[in-house]
């Protein structure tokens, strides 16, 4: 048996706009609802958890999960700017009392992609008084809830930007959120957005395009401004951001391209993030780079769902490049596959999982790892069409279907440590 630190945190993570379901407040969905919008699928009900989240965490401690990572709707707390909703704090307070009385420990994203509509008329993300008004809706929640968060991610993948801007102008690449390559020259669909958000179309600039200097920077101290405000409310909340991190390699002769794309996707956010208590890790697959950019795939290649490389060592890769660069707790906030072959997502979760086990073995920090995601859900651009979850959902009834991987997750999490298997 490979044993994990005591209280390691085994878990999942969804994010409210993917599984809550009638999100309307906030920017995709106006996306969604766009003229010629790039979206599969509205995301309509979701998975109905915003109703069934009694019942779905529930299942949770049942399966033996420890952790649950999920998001606040800023959209839902602050429906109009400077009105924030009693009823939906009460809303997520008791999601967060569920958990205990689950005996799961919560992990609570602030910020998961999605912006209030009301946003937009002010700049979006292109405006620097976001960074205050995103702080002003952290202190508002935090007072009533942060006793209850030991967790608390301010932004979930601030530099996902950056990596969509970077695959659409080298390769041509569909990305999965809101946004088509199309877009950053003759944004059409966006008008449409922008108007039903009550935006000028100069105005409308939502988190996805936050991937040039000036925007990125008003992200950056989103973060210091949120992490300051939760300190100082609940100083035993531990305070932490997410980065989308592909394992990035080279072959010989692209050392130098990958070694740029490195600096992009990681290190140009390291002096907002040094100091936090914990950086969250999301992986997926990996990047190689030679010397006439990144190496397509071999059509042999096994790839998910999404078409990216079946690649589970690329989370120990990508924890080895960060731990040699930042010298805080490292937790992994998302791993994931999309299939509808749960054997290969139980596969995938070994591998993973073995790959953290000797990383921490070589003395890393690693707290906690969850799966990416609890439920199947809206993914995105691509709708209902991708299949992350440990557990289905037949959306006609919203039942939930507990897979094997589910069961796999939950005894990892159970024994703390993983069987030999080879
Ligand atoms: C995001 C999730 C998304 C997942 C799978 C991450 O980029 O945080 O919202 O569903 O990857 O694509």
């Amino acid at each position: 048996m490979k044993r994990f630190p005591e209280n390691f945190l085994w878990g999942t993570a969804t994010s409210a706009h993917q599984v809550e379901g009638n999100n309307i407040n906030s920017d995709v969905w106006a996306e969604e609802y766009s003229d010629g919008s790039p979206y599969a699928d509205k995301s309509g009900d979701a998975v109905d958890h915003y109703r069934l989240y009694r019942e779905d965490i529930k299942l949770m401690a049942e399966l033996g999960l420890k952790v649950y990572r999920f998001s606040i709707e800023w959209a839902r707390i602050e429906p109009e700017a400077g009105y924030y909703s009693k009823s939906e704090i009460e809303h997520y307070k008791d999601v967060l009392k569920v958990c205990y009385d689950n005996g799961i420990i919560p992990m609570v994203t602030m910020h998961h992609f999605t912006s209030p509509r009301w946003l937009m008329r002010f700049g979006g993300w292109s405006n620097p008084q976001t960074a205050d008004r995103f702080a002003k809706y952290c202190e508002v929640v935090f007072k009533e809830l942060g006793s209850l968060i030991p967790y608390a991610l301010t932004m979930n993948e601030v530099n996902l930007p950056v990596m969509l801007h970077e695959l659409f102008v080298n390769f041509n690449f569909k990305p999965p959120v809101g946004i088509e390559a199309k877009t950053w020259t003759a944004p059409e669909w966006r008008q449409s957005a922008a108007r039903s958000c009550g935006a000028a179309i100069d105005k409308y600039f939502t988190f996805h395009m936050a991937s040039d200097e000036a925007a990125i920077n008003i992200i950056k101290d989103a973060h210091r401004k949120a992490k300051e405000v939760i300190k100082r409310i609940s100083p035993d909340t531990k305070v932490g951001l997410t980065l989308a991190l592909p394992d990035v390699q080279s072959i010989e002769g692209g050392e130098a391209l990958a070694d740029k794309v490195w600096l992009k996707y990681f290190r140009q956010y390291l002096d907002a993030i040094k100091e936090d208590d914990f950086i969250g890790i999301q992986n997926y697959t990996r990047e190689v780079y030679g010397p006439n950019g990144q190496v397509p795939l071999a059509e042999e290649t096994e790839v998910t769902e999404c078409g990216y490389e079946y690649y589970p060592e690329g989370l120990a890769g990508v924890i080895r490049k960060v731990a040699g660069e930042l010298n805080i707790p490292i937790i992994v906030t998302e791993n994931g596959i999309a299939t509808q072959n749960d054997e290969r997502r139980v596969e995938f979760i070994k591998r993973a999982v073995e790959g953290v086990y000797f990383c921490i073995a070589d003395g890393i920090d690693v707290q906690g790892y969850l799966y990416w995601s609890t439920f199947d859900n809206f993914e995105w651009t691509f709708g209902y069409n991708m299949h992350f979850g440990v557990i289905g959902v037949d959306r006609l009834t919203q039942k939930r279907i507990v897979k094997d991987s589910a069961r796999f997750l939950g005894n990892l999490a159970q024994n703390n440590g993983l069987q030999d298997y080879n």
